[in-house]
């Protein structure tokens, strides 16, 4: 879960729920990372209130994209990571999805509010509303909360909608068994490896077979 301490344990119990019990109550800040700067909103109800996640930024400052491409931000929360992989990359088209209808809106909304137009917001659980959408990179800050069956039912769904040669990201905290959820989806890609380790937080590179040639 989110580690910064600003965030209480009411702000983030059903941070997965589709509607949030949790009152309203949007609070703006602002995030600078890999050149990009965004003012971006936040909920009640909805992961990292009010501030940016610590395993959110160090995956922020790791994922490295290619110029264009199907992207997907898998569990967007109220959009930060699809949000700047779009501004960093405006010849890509990022999908966002999440099964939380607050975070969703806050996602659109936030898109709107930075002039961030090469994006597309689904609500609803991955595993139904992404149809038969591929993607060349998916960014991810696992919802570990969901347990580990449901998690590697979204990773699983994940690997397979990687295009030959795609690249899934995913930062995980050492504390939530990291190296366990590594070991188990490696089989899943044909590379996978820790690109960094700060903070207690891992992040992942995993990389789908290339095409076969002839
Ligand atoms: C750890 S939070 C990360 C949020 C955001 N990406 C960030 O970094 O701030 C994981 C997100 O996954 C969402 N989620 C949980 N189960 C989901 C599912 N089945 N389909 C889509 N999103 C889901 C949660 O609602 C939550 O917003």
């Amino acid at each position: 879960m989110n580690s910064n301490q600003r965030t209480t344990q009411s702000d983030t119990d059903h941070y997965f729920t589709a509607q949030p019990a949790a009152q309203s109550h949007p609070e703006q800040f602002t995030v600078s990372v890999q050149g990009v700067d965004l003012i971006l909103t936040s909920d009640r109800g909805v992961f990292s209130h009010g501030q940016l996640d610590n395993g959110t930024l160090r995956l922020l400052k790791k994922m490295e994209l290619p110029e264009s491409g199907d992207f997907l931000d898998l569990g967007c929360g109220y959009g930060v990571i699809g949000l700047v992989a779009a501004k960093l990359r405006p010849a890509a088209y990022v999908t966002l999805v999440d099964i939380n209808e607050r975070a969703t809106r806050l996602a659109a909304a936030n898109a709107r509010a930075n002039g961030i137009s090469n994006v597309e917001v689904l609500t609803g659980d991955a595993l139904q509303v992404l149809e038969d959408r591929q993607f060349d990179v998916i960014l991810c800050n696992p919802p570990i909360r969901v347990g580990k069956p449901k998690l590697h039912e979204l990773i699983e769904d994940a690997a397979q909608r990687l295009r030959p040669s795609g690249v899934l990201w995913m930062v995980i905290h050492t504390r939530q068994g990291a190296k366990t959820h590594l070991r188990e989806m490696a089989p899943l890609f044909s590379a996978c490896a820790t690109v960094s380790r700060k903070w207690g937080y891992r992040v992942f590179r995993c990389e789908k077979q290339p095409e076969e040639v002839d």
